[in-house]
């Protein structure tokens, strides 16, 4: 894969800024704490799992110019930080998720010197990123199993190699089946507001040589009707504890014409994605992002002034729409309760 969406490089954060994708291949490098958050906060890197790893780096940001004296004096300058960063992107529990495990770590070596739980900070959130390389190749093989020889799969949003630190949960499928010789066909909705599927997906796919054919969101139906697609898979941004998935707006009218069609729905996620503290998708929050992301295209202005806007950034799917979970622990299948437990065990 050669696509390198983050990583810490001589000190600082280096990150592909999505927001230029496809037309530049730009980068951030920063050592700035308010930089990383503006950058998730604008989707300049974006997706679950790459939001939780670029967190842990801020956490690393915003501590290492500390001078702090005691454990106590640091760890409330740890807290602010953490503050700031989960106040980011609200949806995305892999934010959260990486945040707890950057707050224990500094809690662990709290009878050390501050120097020393600088670098088991830093220490972690290469572990982070690491450990997501790892799981993204572990659930591409347990998705590839449900690829079959010139099966037609619809994906939304990005769930690549650019929302992950290694090759992607629903993408990563992909390049597992295709690594694996099989044959077949990705249809990818462009997914408005924010175009991560015609920007983004579309641009990863065709770079590692995947069949790809973009569609507007509106053609799913069509092309469900006709019986042009098989199977469809898309990543997540928090799994409640019944199963019911948030994920990109757009992705819940799949999963209700997946239904209608009679057409396998497959979430793709990492154990980090899943967050047992909520019982069902009533409980998950949802961004809501700014009116100027509907009433413009690429900067330049499509509705007129003054229009009342209604701009989700991500809708839920019920569990009873979805036929199975992939995880790097495995594929969970209904009754979602028991068998998400299960498999978790008490792994979070
Ligand atoms: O708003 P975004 O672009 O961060 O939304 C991303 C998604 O909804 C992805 O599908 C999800 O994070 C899974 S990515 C592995």
């Amino acid at each position: 894969m050669a696509i390198e969406t983050i990583k810490w490089q001589g000190n600082k954060v280096k990150l592909i800024d999505q927001t230029r994708l496809p037309l530049h291949l730009k980068h951030i490098v920063t050592s700035d704490l308010k930089t990383l958050i503006h950058a998730i906060k604008m989707l300049q890197v974006r997706g679950a799992p790459a939001i939780g790893i670029a967190a842990s780096f801020g956490v690393v940001l915003g501590m290492r110019d500390s001078k702090a004296k005691s454990f106590a004096l640091f760890y409330k300058e740890l807290s602010a930080v953490i503050k700031q960063l989960a106040l980011s992107r609200p949806t995305a529990v892999n934010l959260f998720w990486a945040l707890e495990r950057m707050k224990n770590t500094a809690l662990f070596n709290r009878a050390k010197p501050v120097r020393k739980i600088k670098q088991a900070l830093l220490k972690e959130s290469l572990k982070i990123l690491e450990e997501d390389k790892a799981i993204c190749r572990s659930m591409g093989k347990n998705g590839a199993r449900l690829i079959k020889a010139k099966d037609r799969a619809l994906t939304i949003c990005n769930a690549g190699a650019l929302a992950t630190g290694d090759f992607g949960t629903a993408l990563g499928v992909f390049y597992q089946a295709k690594k694996e010789g099989k044959k077949f066909k990705v249809y990818a909705c462009e997914t408005r507001p924010l175009l991560q599927g015609a920007r983004l997906t579309a641009w990863e796919l065709k770079q590692e040589g995947i069949d790809t054919t973009l569609i507007c969101d509106n053609m799913a139906a069509s092309l469900m009707e006709r019986g042009l697609i098989d199977k469809v898979f898309v990543g997540a941004d928090r799994i409640a504890a019944n199963g019911d998935t948030a994920n990109k707006i757009g992705t819940y009218s799949l999963a209700v014409l997946a239904g209608y069609h009679k057409i396998p729905f497959y979430v793709v996620a990492p154990v980090s994605t899943f967050d047992l503290e909520i019982a069902g998708g009533k409980e998950i929050p949802i961004e809501q992002r700014s009116p100027e992301e509907v009433t413009a295209l690429c900067g330049r202005r499509i509705a007129p002034h003054g229009i009342k806007v209604y701009n989700p950034a991500f809708d839920v799917t019920p569990h009873e729409l979805i036929k199975a979970i992939i995880t790097e622990k495995g594929i969970i299948k209904s009754p979602y309760k028991v068998n998400i437990k299960k498999i978790l065990g008490c792994m979070r």
